[in-house]
């Protein structure tokens, strides 16, 4: 038990340092996120954000380290998205498309950060979820 335990932990580790190991910032969405976008999209949901963080992934970082939607505007990720597959071809189911971008826009430079909980400025909490 106390053995396998550890295989997982070690295998997870890996996998964290993979992801870490690539250009871009990719943050994993939380709770908070959906809070913050409610002002803007009462339609995110946790779920959502979740699944276009895969798609991303998966769909985008074949060819290159894959660029954190902070590198850009929210209004550029459309544009970016739709060059990539004219010029290079890439494939993505429609729906997965959509998903994909409200996700990068969400957490894209022009994205509102979260309101700070009361304590304090609120520099450091717009810094930490970025
Ligand atoms: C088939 C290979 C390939 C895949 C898959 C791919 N890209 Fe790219 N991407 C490139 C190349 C090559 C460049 C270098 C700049 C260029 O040639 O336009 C690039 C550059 C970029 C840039 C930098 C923009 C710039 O103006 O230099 C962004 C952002 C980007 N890709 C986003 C994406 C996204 C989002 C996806 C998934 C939808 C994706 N890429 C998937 C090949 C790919």
């Amino acid at each position: 038990m106390g053995h396998r335990l550890t295989v997982a932990s070690v295998a997870l580790g890996a996998v964290l340092l993979a992801a870490c190991a690539h250009g871009g910032f990719v943050p994993q969405p939380t709770a908070l996120d959906v809070e913050r976008l409610q002002p803007v999209d009462p339609g995110y949901s946790l779920a959502e954000l979740q699944a276009g963080r895969a798609i991303y992934v998966q769909r985008c970082s074949s060819c290159h380290a894959v660029h954190g939607p902070g590198e850009y505007r929210g209004d550029q990720w459309a544009g970016l998205v739709a060059r990539m597959q004219r010029e290079k071809k890439v494939k993505i189911p429609e729906q997965d498309r959509q998903v994909m971008e409200r996700y990068l826009v969400a957490f894209s430079s022009t994205s509102p950060r979260a309101v700070d909980g009361g304590v304090g400025g609120g520099g450091q909490i717009s810094s930490a979820s970025r």
